[in-house]
């Protein structure tokens, strides 16, 4: 490897969201942020631009879009104009935005659940109706849509917003499944507000498959959201964009700010353009750091996590563990207290039962050793 992930750094006092929730002794293994340094590329592009030392309020360049544009063909095969992009403050900001400018009081917006919060969120801000569908457990430990209930749920028209790749279940949406549900959505005359923030990390040579890219037809009806946030690990720059091929839904989705989200700030188009044209080889290497990852985590869950069970993520550095055989009122906050380990609590997510939690593995290997160790730890407390 020519990249080192398995340095530790001391995120302590450094304004890490992840690194400030926690007091100093729990191990954070929560938000959707890696322990990994950002690719060199992009840190010594940004020191370049820091030697003109003006920082005033910026646009994207050609340059930007077209390393942008360039991507989508080289991963997905996917051909893009470069006007079909608009620059926002995150993805969140973009799903927002969409529902706000497209769904009517009295439509639905469907959810899949469980899902990433804010996604779940989003449909309350604007007043508006929303649904939440439960993925569909298959016996091979995958999750499939429910296609009908889907249907009825978009009577009406109103919009899906799609989590592709899936968080937290590391769901990389195959094909047909993807396009089948694009198609009840068309057939319903419903939006698809797809969030692809997680795209680039697929595992196991399995290739992400836009939404948008299946057909002009679904491409006409899908707002696409999409950032180099998570796989290159530069969330904190807060910068993404939404692709919109049909120029007339473009505006409209552009016109509905609010006075809420603004422009990009000039470093995160910088790291933006940096990922998408120059580290590619960072990533490759990322993702097989990411995959050992996995099925090391796999493994232990299996073998030295009793009570806890998990599907193999196909996608994203997230887990969803299943601890409900360990039978605790609130697994996250056992784990909290008797692993010292901080991980996501499933209720957020969906699972009103709350026998979930969210691990993030996006982490080097002794960090994610040590939050096993400290799990199976107080795993055998338990039981004693
Ligand atoms: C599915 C998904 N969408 C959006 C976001 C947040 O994106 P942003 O910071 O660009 O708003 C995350 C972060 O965890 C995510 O997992």
């Amino acid at each position: 490897m020519t990249f080192d992930f398995d340095q530790v750094f001391d995120r302590h006092n450094t304004g890490s969201t992840k690194w400030s929730r926690y007091p100093a002794d729990v191990l954070p293994m929560w938000v959707a942020d890696m322990d990994f340094a950002a690719p060199p590329v992009i840190v010594q592009a940004l020191q370049k631009r820091l030697e003109h030392p003006l920082l005033g309020y910026s646009v994207s360049q050609d340059d930007l879009r077209e390393a942008i544009v360039a991507d989508l063909w080289n991963k997905y095969a996917w051909r893009v104009d470069p006007q079909a992009l608009i620059f926002l403050p995150g993805v969140e900001s973009g799903f927002n935005m969409a529902l706000n400018a497209l769904i009517e009081p009295q439509q639905n917006v469907v959810v899949q659940v469980p899902n990433y919060p804010p996604l779940r969120h989003a449909p309350g801000h604007w007043g508006l109706n929303k649904v939440e569908l439960e993925f569909v457990a298959q016996a091979d430990g995958t999750y499939s849509t429910p296609l009908e209930t889907l249907r009825q749920s978009l009577q009406g028209g109103g919009a899906l917003l799609l989590s592709n790749p899936h968080n937290p279940l590391g769901k990389a949406f195959p094909r047909e499944e993807l396009l089948a549900v694009a198609q009840v959505c068309l057939a319903q005359d419903a939006w698809i507000i797809s969030d692809e923030i997680h795209a680039e990390l697929c595992f196991d040579g399995r290739v992400h498959i836009p939404t948008a890219s299946l057909s002009p037809e679904i491409a006409r009806r899908t707002i696409t959201l999409m950032s180099a946030s998570k796989a290159y690990n530069i969330a904190g720059l807060k910068t993404s964009f939404m692709i919109i091929e049909d120029p007339a839904l473009r505006a409209r989705v552009n016109h509905a700010r609010c006075g809420m989200v603004d422009s990009v700030n000039p470093l995160g188009m910088e790291a933006t353009r940096v990922a998408y044209s120059e580290a590619a080889p960072w990533l490759a290497e990322l993702k097989t750091y990411l995959q050992a990852n996995r099925d090391y985590l796999v493994d232990a869950v299996r073998t030295r996590l009793p009570g806890i069970t998990m599907n193999v993520p196909q996608s994203t550095y997230l887990a969803w563990l299943d601890c409900s055989a360990l039978g605790l009122d609130n697994p996250q906050q056992f784990f909290l207290e008797q692993a010292k380990v901080g991980l996501s609590a499933g209720l957020d997510f969906g699972d009103q039962h709350q026998q979930f939690v969210r691990l993030n593995f996006g982490c080097p290997r002794s960090l994610l050793e040590e939050g096993i160790a400290r799990m199976e730890r107080s795993l055998r407390h338990l039981k004693a």
